[in-house]
């Protein structure tokens, strides 16, 4: 039997900055509904990878498809309108827009921007607040960000990422610094979202976490793929053992 095709393929994606290679031939298939953690030490190229799959960068050689369309050389707004999204590691919402804008600028840039797409203002509006209601900051809508707990920040976070109706999203650290409780709310709107149907990459060092949320692992060190596949064996892999433990 032949596999599912895959909703985003990387070929051969390789990045460097002058001297430096943060990513190396990566070949990565990622496929429709699947939850996939992504680990690797500090400076292995995670962000780096997201941020070449997402158009924020642009990578040297390879080919990157998403949903059959190639994407090499499209800006990341207009990946965005095609379906993929990012949170960021460190939360980047406008400052001094509400909460329910914040969520209306991705509602009316990415979602109104699709063909055929035509949400009216109320619709606009309304669909603010469900995003809100989703992730549990409903009643802070009016609220500004620096108003937020770090755990509301990564939560509103998602909410921006979500907001553009995607099919597939990056998290890249949603849960770094928070307590093992607000690692579990961030983990239940993860597994929310992905069983309505969004494809999820998760980038995470908290490994209690990525082996709770991950039906697949890949494992990046020092801009290379040194492992891809079921979690427990992936980390058992002795190169994996040797990344994460020391020689
Ligand atoms: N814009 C840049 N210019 C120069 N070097 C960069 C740039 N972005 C990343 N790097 C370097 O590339 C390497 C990979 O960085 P990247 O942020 O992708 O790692 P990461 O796996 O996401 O790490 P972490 O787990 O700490 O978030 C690092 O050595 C980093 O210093
Ligand atoms: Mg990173």
């Amino acid at each position: 039997m032949r596999a599912p095709a895959a909703l985003l393929s990387a070929d051969g994606v390789s990045k460097h900055f002058g001297g430096f290679v943060a990513l190396e031939g990566i070949d990565l298939d990622i496929l429709p509904g699947e939850r996939l953690g992504l680990i690797g030490p500090n400076g292995s190229g995670k962000s780096t990878l997201v941020n070449c799959l997402c158009g924020t960068l642009r990578h040297d050689s390879g080919m990157i498809t998403f949903a059959g369309r190639k994407l090499d050389g499209l800006p990341a707004h207009q990946r965005t309108r095609l379906g993929l999204a990012r949170s960021f590691q460190l939360p980047k919402p406008f400052r001094s827009l509400s909460l329910a804008d914040n969520l209306r600028v991705p509602l009316l840039y990415a979602v109104n921007a699709r063909p055929g797409a035509r949400l009216s203002r109320a619709a606009v509006a309304a669909r603010a607040a469900e995003l809100l209601a989703d992730v549990g900051l409903a009643d802070k809508r009016h609220r500004l960000p620096r108003e937020l707990t770090q755990v509301e920040m990564r939560k509103l976070e998602l909410a921006r990422a979500v907001a553009s109706a995607p099919r597939l999203l990056f998290a890249d650290e949603a849960m770094a610094g928070l307590s093992p409780s607000e690692v579990e709310e961030i983990l239940a709107v993860l597994f929310r979202l992905n069983a309505g149907g969004i494809t999820i990459v998760l980038i995470e060092h908290i490994m209690r976490a990525v082996m709770n949320f991950s039906t697949r692992l890949v494992v990046l060190v020092a801009g290379r793929r040194i492992a891809d596949g079921a979690p427990e064996e992936a980390m058992r892999n002795p190169e994996v053992e040797r990344a994460y433990l020391g020689e």
